[in-house]
């Protein structure tokens, strides 16, 4: 489904006649946290704003504070002037859709409190038109997961089959771990059926990343050059400027390789990597993505010792903003051995892609923030103008642009006017003049998608542990060597060096974003 800005304002702030979504009340665990004021209530937002919600929908915060239904709508009211990315708001819309918001204390570990908040649901004044549709948004520290699945279950709200829609919605990370992956599955899985849980990675909700699709499936100019006859590696990049900020003490314990290579980076290499599907439906997508990580064997210590690397900030300056050395960051151990850049060299076994490596890396502080996907292409047999004296043609390559600037580039050698000389040029499309159109946020589509039953954008239960299986080798690997301690890069580099030795030793470099080569 997509979600079209309308030409005109809505006619209705909450759209009557012909609502968009299924009436249903959307329950918020972690209602008071930062995901609920910064992205999911924004969201929301959003979807009145384009007239997609129906009037027919409520939204309950769970948490443990005491707070009146009039003091949390003004908290989140307050967090959307802030956070919201299209402003002014709009205060009517607001103020309507505030009046659909209600708030529940309780603690996530009651049992009874999962009782009273099914009297609740069935005394609000939405519910003779909403029913007992609901989707639960686990907004809550990861180790609540598991918790809130089964005490739901027991308060008989969890999935059932009568018909009404019992949805649950997973926040990231999931699970720490192969094995606690597993078992927060199986937990999840007791209460709600697979094809009831969605697991968010919300670069899947990126219009870029979804672009994936489009890009290399409905075209057909790229289609037969993908693969191992004419590319010769791929590179991947998340890079950040931000450092860990106020989220030490999750990130100190997470690490680049669980926050951000074992979702985020993976989504983007599989979706980079898959065969075409056999529809576009979401288990045969879900299919092909699966393969991929299963053609990736389990390295070995030597494999990752020689492919991985990892490394920390120190302190500096970006943009003019002085970022602390991460170990002096606030909750994060003075002595902490946290990478906070992972780059690693993978290889996908199989017919398409045998021998090429794709290259990943991500890290925050860093001198840029970009998302690209670069396919480098093999060099072109340069012996025919090697002999009017340039032996040198670089080599084409695409540079799929996930943000900023979204769009795609393709680079390509051409004839320096006046000169017997190629040069490589780059031909842009830029998403934005391209298209112009409302881009919606990753949640605003992810919610859409959960509320109507669409599970392509959400990872399933096998995904999340092929992953796992691959961040674990490297971690256990990490471990295993015991190092005392390891790189620094200098905040605002592009990381460390040994990142440019991981390329070097291949004959090969890391391609940098359009900002650092202009
Ligand atoms: C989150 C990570 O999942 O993604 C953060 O926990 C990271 O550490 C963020 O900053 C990056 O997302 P985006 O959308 O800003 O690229």
């Amino acid at each position: 489904m997509s979600i079209a800005i309308l030409d005109s304002p809505c006619p209705q702030l909450i759209c009557k006649g012909q609502p968009m979504l299924p009436p249903t009340t959307t329950v918020i665990f972690g209602a008071t946290g930062d995901l609920t004021h910064r992205k999911i209530i924004p969201a929301f937002y959003h979807l009145a704003k384009n007239c997609l919600l129906p009037e027919d929908f409520a939204i309950i915060g769970f948490a443990r504070r005491p707070k009146s239904d009039e003091e949390f709508r003004q908290d989140l009211g307050e967090a959307l002037r802030k956070f919201s990315h299209t402003k002014p708001i709009d205060e009517e819309i607001w103020k309507k859709l505030a009046s659909h918001i209600y708030y529940f204390q309780g603690e996530l570990d009651d049992p009874e409190a999962y009782r009273r908040l099914g009297e609740k649901l069935k005394n609000l004044p939405e519910y003779p038109k909403i029913g007992e549709n609901y989707l639960f948004y686990l907004a809550t520290s990861p180790e609540y997961f598991g918790t809130v699945a089964k005490n739901l279950a027991a308060a008989g709200l969890a999935s059932r089959h009568d018909g009404t829609r019992r949805r649950l919605i997973v926040e990231k990370p999931f699970g720490e771990d192969l094995k606690s992956a597993q078992e927060l599955n199986r937990t999840l899985q007791a209460a709600f059926a697979e094809s009831d849980i969605y697991r968010i990675d919300h670069y899947l909700g990126k219009e870029t990343v979804q672009n994936l699709m489009y890009f290399r499936f409905a075209n057909a100019i790229y289609e037969p050059l993908w693969n191992r006859r004419y590319i010769d590696h791929v590179q991947i990049t998340v890079a950040e400027q931000v450092g860990v900020e106020s989220r030490g003490g999750y990130y100190d314990h997470a690490g680049a390789s669980r926050d951000m290579l074992q979702n985020h980076l993976f989504q983007l290499f599989t979706l980079t990597a898959m065969e075409p599907p056999a529809s576009l439906d979401a288990e045969s997508i879900r299919d092909e993505k699966v393969k991929v990580l299963r053609s990736i064997a389990t390295p070995s210590l030597d494999f990752l010792q020689k492919n991985v690397v990892r490394a920390q900030y120190g302190g500096g300056y970006i943009n003019g903003k002085a970022i602390p050395a991460y170990r002096q960051e606030e909750k994060v151990a003075h002595n902490s051995l946290t990478e906070t850049f992972v780059a690693a060299r993978f290889e996908v076994d199989n017919w398409r892609w045998s021998g090429v490596p794709f290259y990943l890396r991500t890290g925050k502080a860093l001198a840029v923030a970009f998302t690209e996907i670069n396919i480098i292409f093999n060099r072109p047999p340069s012996v025919l103008f090697a002999a009017s004296g340039d032996d040198h043609l670089r080599r084409n390559s695409l540079r799929i642009r996930i943000q900023p600037n979204e769009g795609l580039g393709i680079n390509f050698n051409a004839k320096v006017p006046g000169n017997a000389e190629a040069e490589l040029v780059e031909m842009d499309f830029l998403y934005r003049s391209g298209f112009d159109q409302y881009l919606p946020e990753a949640y605003e589509r992810l919610i859409v998608d959960a509320l109507i039953g669409e599970s392509t954008l959400f990872t399933r239960s096998d995904e999340v542990e092929q992953a796992w299986r691959l961040v674990d080798s490297v971690r256990n690997a990490w471990n295993r060597l015991a190092l005392r301690d390891l790189p620094l890069y200098a905040c605002g580099s592009m990381g460390p060096v040994e990142a440019d030795l991981l390329l070097e030793k291949d004959g090969r470099h890391w391609i940098h974003p359009k900002e650092l080569t202009t």
